[in-house]
């Protein structure tokens, strides 16, 4: 039987390469998007909606809905909207039910690259194993895409990339010619005992550390906090029915 392909795209501006409409995208921003997303769920949160711009949020805000508005640029808080990208946020509110509408720097942006002409799931460390044992039930290729930081490569997704590749392969089920793919696994063991060690001079760690929100960092590099799986229909995350 024909091993399915699993692929690393380590920046966005490098999406259009890998896409070949077919494989399930895995979009990735451990810090934070995807974690917050991940842990939104895990606390109850129904729907959280992506949008690209801080203009597309805004206008859910006039759309009379009960709506829950966060956003971030360059890590900080956008003024007049509930709350920037914190995960641990939804950690002490009561979000059961609610509608969470997301834009972040990187991550939300990414969502809306892959769903163009791909289905879309959403990673972090958070629920990484629920995630690799969902993926193996699905007989897919495999487009792990890293949200990066303004188009950069960053060090973070990439680790989390192989972290997932890692579990993949272990199954035999996947090959693993990609080499975007062997790098993340290289970094992934380099880093995996000590992954907060490793990042100690990563630029977003770095950038977050200087507006004094390194406990985000700690929270986002915790594994298998949830087991929830958010996943994109048309424009709206849910999470996937546990299969
Ligand atoms: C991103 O979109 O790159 C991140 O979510 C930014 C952040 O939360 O600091």
């Amino acid at each position: 039987m024909a091993k399915r392909n699993i692929q690393v795209c380590m920046t966005p501006k490098l999406f259009g390469l890998y896409a070949d409409k077919k494989s399930i995208v895995v979009v990735v921003d451990v810090l934070r998007a995807t974690s917050s997303m991940c842990i939104a769920f895990e606390k109850g949160v129904e729907k959280l909606i992506p949008v690209s711009t801080v203009e597309e949020a805004l206008e859910y805000r006039n759309g009379g809905r009960d709506y829950i508005l966060v956003a971030e640029r360059n890590g900080k808080a956008v003024k007049s909207f509930d709350f920037g990208n914190s995960p641990q946020v939804y950690l002490d509110m009561d979000v059961k039910g609610r509608t969470v509408v997301m834009t972040t720097t990187n991550g939300t942006k990414s969502i809306n690259i892959a769903k163009k002409d791909h289905d879309v799931v959403v990673g972090s460390f958070l629920n990484l194993d629920a995630i690799a044992k969902w993926l193996i039930k699905q007989d897919r290729d495999v487009i792990i895409f890293c949200a990066g930081w303004k188009d950069k490569f960053n060090l973070e997704d990439t680790l989390f990339a192989g972290a997932l590749v890692e579990q993949l392969l272990d199954t035999d089920l996947y090959d693993n010619s990609c080499d975007a793919t062997q790098a993340s696994q290289v970094l992934w063991d380099r880093a995996k005992d000590d992954l907060f060690g490793f990042l100690k001079n990563s630029s977003h760690r770095n950038r977050l550390a200087k507006l004094n929100i390194d406990s985000d960092v700690h929270f986002c590099l915790k594994a298998n906090q949830t087991n929830k799986i958010p996943i994109l229909k048309g424009n709206v995350l849910v999470v996937e029915d546990e299969c």
